[in-house]
C-alpha cells in the first residue's frame, strides 16, 4: 500500500513555464496591447502561457559590467521533484533584430522585401534563413528518445515535442530541445545549472565555446531549391560517410559537386560556467530561496556588438526518464530506448513487464492504472493519469529583446560598473501575471567607492489600458529619488532577513536633497535621475507622463560611503505597489560566490579562496568580505567591546571574513585560503580565526607559507587574521603577551590619531 501511494506521489505532471523578468523576457511579445500576447510563435517556441513575456527590453551593457539575469522556472530546478537544466546563452551578430510586427518571419524569400527575409528588418530574427534551411531538411537524429509519439518526418525540424514539425521564427526544433547540440549553432554558452553537476565536465568539454562542430556543407543554392523536399527524404545527412556520398549534378555539365564533411570552430572563448541550480519550488511562479527569484550574475564579456538576444532554456524531465541514464551521452546512445513501451517504467514499480503491460504501468499518454489486485480490496477499478508522453521530458525557453554590448569606460578602469534596471511592468498582480510588478533590479546593491552604478531602463506606451499603475494609461515610467534615512540604522532590527541586513526602509517620501549626499553624485545628476534628464526637457513630469520609455543615466561613479534608500515616485503606492532598492558604499570588498560540487576560487585583493571539486556536495552561496585592520578592529569592537584579544603585537593582513561562518566543507574536504600579507616585518607570524558573531575567541591556525602568503586547508568560514610578534615576545611567554595586548591598544589608538579621516569614515553610518 505504502508503495502504491509512492507511485502517485511521484509521477509528475509536467506543465511548467520559464520567465525572464532581467533582462526582460519577450516571450515571442513585441510591444502589443493584449493581455495575452499575439503570436506564440514569432521568433522561437517557449512553451509558456500566453500571457507571460514583456513589451519591451533593449538596453545597452557595458563589456566587464555586471548584470543580474533573473528569472522564474514554474516547476522547480534543484528539487528531486525533476531532473533540470538552466542553459544560459547570448548571440550577437548584424541579423540580430526585434523587427516591427508580430508576424512570424516568412520561410518563404518571395514574401520578404527584395526576396531576402534576412535582410526584410520588419520581421523579428535571431537564427537566420540559411540556419533554419539547413535544420528544415537536415537528416534527424533517429536515436534520440520520441515515446510514443509519431513524428511526421526525418529531418530535424520533428522531435517529440514538435511532432508536427511547427515553426517559430528560424529557430531549430531539434537544436532546441537539446544540450549540449552536435551541429553548429550561433549560440554562445553563458552558464548551464543542472541538478547533476557531475556531468559539468562533460557540458563543458562540449560547449560549442571551446569545440568545433562539424556539419555537412552542401551548395546553398541547391539548399534553397530543395526547400520544400519531401519530409520524409531529408537533403543534408548528419554523418561524414554520407556526406560525402552525396553527388549534386552540375546543370551546366561536366563535374557533379560532391558533399563536404566541413569542420566549424568553436567560438573560442572559455567554458560555461556550470554548477548545480540554486534551488527553486514547483509552481508559484517558481520563487527561490526566501522568496526571491533565481539569478545569476552575469560579467558582460567583451564581445562588442549593437544587436545580441540572450536566451534561458528551462529542461525539465520526470523521475521516471532519465535521459542521462547514469552516462553523459546516454541520449543519443539510447539505442531501443526511443520507443514507449521499451521505457522501463515497470521495474521502478516493483513489477514484471507482463503485470505492468496488464495494469497500465506503462510509458503512454493518459494510462489508466489498476492500483489494486486483490479482488478483496478492489481490483475493479482504474484511475486515469494525467501523462502527456510528449511532455515528460520538456524544455522550456525565454529570450531577450535585442541588447546592445558596448566598450567599457575609459574611465572605469579597474573598477566594477553594476547595472541597475527596472523590471516588471504595469498592472497588478493578477495583471501582469506571470510576469512581475516593478522593481528595481538588483534592489540590493553593494559598491566600493570608485565603483560606477548604471541606471537604464526602459518600459512599454502599450500595456492594456486597464492595468493598475499611477501616471498615464498604459505606460511604464521609473525614476530615482532619495529616500528619508531609514527610522532603524542598518545593524539594528531584525528587518531584511533576505538581504543578511537589518534596518529598512520604512519611508514614503524622498529625501530632501539640500542637506544629503547620494553616492557622492552632484545636484544635477540627481536631478536628472528624478526627472529623466537629459531626455525630457520639462513638461508635466509629476507622474514623468511626458517622458520617454527609455533612461540611461550612464555610468555614474560612486564616491561617498554610505547606504542609501532610494524609491521611484512615481509607481511606489504604499499598499498596491512598492518599487524601492538599496545601495550600500562600504569601504569593505565583497564577493559573492555560488560554488557546488565542481569546486570554484574566489579571491578579494588580499585573499584566494579554492574549492576543489568535490569539495562541497551541495551549491553554497559564500560571501567574502574583506576590511583593512583598522577598520577590522573597529568592527570588532563593535560587535564585542573588544580587539584586545587577538594575540600578537601587531597586525599583519587585512580581516577576511568568509561566510557562512561555521563548518563549508563537506566532511572530511577541506578549501584553500591564501592569505596575503601587508608587507610584513615580525619575526613571528600567527594565524588567527574568530566567529565574527561574537568575536568572543580567536584560535590558532596552522598554516604553510608561500611567499607573502599563509596558505591554510581548512573547512572552517569566520573571520581569519595574521598577527606578528618579536621572537623576544614569543619565549618570554605569556606575561609579555599581556603588555603586548596593551601595546596593541595603544597601537590602535595612535594610528586613529594619525589619520583621523580613517576613524571617521569607519562610524560615520552615511547619508541613507
Ligand atoms: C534535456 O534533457 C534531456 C535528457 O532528459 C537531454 O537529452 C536534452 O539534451 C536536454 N535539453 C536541453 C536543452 O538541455
Ligand atoms: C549577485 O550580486 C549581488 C551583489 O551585487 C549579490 O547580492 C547577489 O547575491 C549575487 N547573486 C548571486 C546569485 O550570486
Ligand atoms: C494606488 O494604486 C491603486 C491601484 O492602482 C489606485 O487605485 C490608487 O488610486 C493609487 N493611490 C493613489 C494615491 O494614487
Ligand atoms: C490598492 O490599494 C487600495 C487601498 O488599500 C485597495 O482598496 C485597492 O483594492 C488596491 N488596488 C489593487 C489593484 O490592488
Amino acid at each position: 500500500m505504502e508503495k502504491l501511494v509512492a507511485i502517485l506521489a511521484v509521477i509528475v505532471v509536467a506543465n511548467a513555464d520559464v520567465y525572464m523578468h532581467n533582462p526582460r523576457g519577450s516571450n515571442n511579445r513585441l510591444d502589443e496591447n493584449g493581455r495575452e500576447r499575439n503570436n506564440g510563435n514569432r521568433m522561437f517556441d517557449s512553451q509558456n502561457n500566453n500571457r507571460g513575456g514583456y513589451n519591451v527590453g533593449s538596453l545597452y551593457y557595458t563589456a566587464g559590467s555586471v548584470l543580474p539575469i533573473e528569472w522564474t522556472n514554474q516547476h522547480s530546478c534543484g528539487d528531486p521533484n525533476c531532473h533540470c537544466e538552466i542553459v544560459l546563452q547570448y548571440m550577437c551578430g548584424d541579423w540580430v533584430r526585434d523587427g516591427t510586427t508580430t508576424s512570424t518571419i516568412p520561410e518563404n524569400p518571395n514574401q520578404c522585401a527584395n526576396y531576402d527575409c534576412n535582410t526584410d528588418i520588419q520581421y523579428g530574427m535571431n537564427e537566420n534563413f540559411d540556419y533554419y534551411l539547413n535544420c528544415k531538411i537536415r537528416q534527424r537524429q533517429d536515436n534520440l528518445f520520441t515515446a510514443d509519439q509519431n513524428l511526421n518526418g526525418e529531418t530535424a525540424r520533428y522531435t517529440r515535442q514538435n511532432p508536427q514539425g511547427t515553426r517559430r521564427g528560424y529557430e531549430c526544433p531539434e537544436e532546441r530541445d537539446h544540450y549540449p547540440y552536435w551541429g553548429p549553432t550561433p549560440w554562445m554558452d553563458i552558464a548551464v545549472f543542472t541538478n547533476e553537476p557531475e556531468r559539468c565536465e562533460y557540458y563543458q568539454a562540449e560547449s560549442q565555446n571551446v569545440k568545433s562542430r562539424w556539419a555537412c556543407d552542401l551548395p546553398f543554392s541547391y539548399l534553397q531549391e530543395n526547400r520544400n523536399a519531401n519530409r520524409n527524404k531529408p537533403v543534408i545527412p548528419i554523418t561524414q560517410e554520407a556526406c560525402e556520398a552525396v553527388e549534386i549534378e552540375n546543370p551546366a555539365g561536366g563535374n557533379a559537386t560532391r558533399g563536404v564533411w566541413r569542420e566549424y570552430p568553436s567560438f573560442n572563448i572559455s567554458a560555461p560556467v556550470c554548477r548545480e541550480n540554486h534551488w527553486s519550488r514547483d509552481n508559484h511562479l517558481g520563487n527561490g530561496v526566501n522568496g526571491q527569484p533565481n539569478t545569476f550574475n552575469w560579467t558582460i564579456p567583451n564581445t562588442i556588438h549593437e544587436s545580441c538576444a540572450l536566451r534561458l532554456r528551462y529542461n525539465i524531465s520526470t523521475g521516471e526518464f532519465n535521459g542521462w541514464d547514469g552516462s553523459t551521452t546516454a541520449e543519443l546512445n539510447a539505442e531501443g530506448n526511443n520507443q514507449a513501451s521499451a521505457l522501463d517504467v515497470h521495474t521502478r514499480y516493483g513489477l514484471t513487464a507482463a503485470e505492468a503491460e496488464d495494469r497500465g504501468y506503462v510509458f503512454e499518454n493518459n494510462p489508466q492504472v489498476q492500483m489494486f489486485t486483490d479482488a478483496a480490496n478492489g481490483d475493479n477499478f482504474e484511475l486515469q493519469l494525467a501523462i502527456n508522453t510528449a511532455q515528460l521530458g520538456r524544455t522550456f525557453q525565454d529570450r531577450s529583446h535585442t541588447f546592445a554590448i558596448r566598450p567599457k569606460p575609459a574611465n572605469v578602469g579597474a573598477n566594477t560598473v553594476y547595472n541597475l534596471n527596472v523590471r516588471g511592468k504595469r498592472g497588478n498582480i493578477v495583471q501582469v501575471f506571470p510576469a512581475v510588478e516593478y522593481d528595481f533590479v538588483p534592489n540590493n546593491l553593494e559598491m566600493l567607492p570608485e565603483d560606477f552604478v548604471h541606471p537604464q531602463w526602459t518600459g512599454s506606451n502599450s500595456n492594456p489600458n486597464n492595468n493598475d499603475g499611477q501616471g498615464r494609461q498604459g505606460t511604464d515610467r521609473s525614476n530615482i529619488a532619495l529616500l528619508k534615512e531609514q527610522n532603524y540604522p542598518e545593524g539594528t532590527g531584525a528587518y531584511y532577513q533576505p538581504f543578511g541586513v537589518s534596518g529598512q526602509y520604512g519611508n514614503s517620501y524622498p529625501k530632501n536633497l539640500a542637506d544629503t549626499t547620494f553616492l557622492g553624485l552632484d545636484a544635477q545628476t540627481l536631478i536628472n535621475l528624478a526627472v529623466l534628464q537629459p531626455g525630457q526637457f520639462r513638461g508635466e513630469m509629476s507622474e514623468l507622463d511626458d517622458a520617454g520609455t527609455y533612461f540611461d543615466a550612464k555610468p555614474l561613479k560612486v564616491t561617498e560611503t554610505g547606504t542609501y534608500h532610494y524609491m521611484c515616485t512615481r509607481n511606489n503606492n504604499f499598499s498596491n505597489r512598492s518599487q524601492k532598492g538599496r545601495m550600500k558604499v562600504g569601504v569593505e570588498q565583497t564577493q559573492y560566490v555560488s560554488i557546488g560540487y565542481t569546486g570554484g576560487n574566489v579571491s578579494t585583493s588580499h585573499s584566494e579562496l579554492k574549492f576543489g571539486q568535490g569539495s562541497l556536495d551541495h551549491l553554497e552561496d559564500i560571501k567574502v568580505v574583506e576590511w583593512n585592520p583598522q577598520q577590522g578592529k573597529w568592527e570588532i569592537e563593535r560587535v564585542s567591546g573588544s580587539a584586545d584579544d587577538i594575540p600578537g603585537d601587531k597586525i599583519e593582513s587585512n580581516f577576511i571574513t568568509i561566510y557562512p561562518t561555521g563548518q563549508i566543507t563537506t566532511a572530511d574536504q577541506t578549501f584553500t585560503l591564501r592569505l596575503f600579507l601587508n608587507g610584513s616585518s615580525s619575526d613571528v607570524i600567527e594565524l588567527f580565526r574568530s566567529d565574527p558573531q561574537s568575536y568572543t575567541t580567536w584560535e590558532k591556525v596552522d598554516y604553510a607559507r608561500e611567499g607573502n602568503a599563509l596558505a591554510v586547508e581548512t573547512q572552517m568560514g569566520g573571520t581569519y587574521v595574521a598577527t606578528g610578534s618579536s621572537n623576544a615576545g614569543k619565549t618570554a611567554g605569556i606575561v609579555i603577551g599581556c603588555i603586548a595586548a596593551a601595546v596593541l591598544i595603544i597601537g590602535g589608538v595612535v594610528y586613529f590619531r594619525m589619520h583621523p579621516e580613517k576613524l571617521s569614515n569607519l562610524t560615520k553610518s552615511g547619508p541613507v
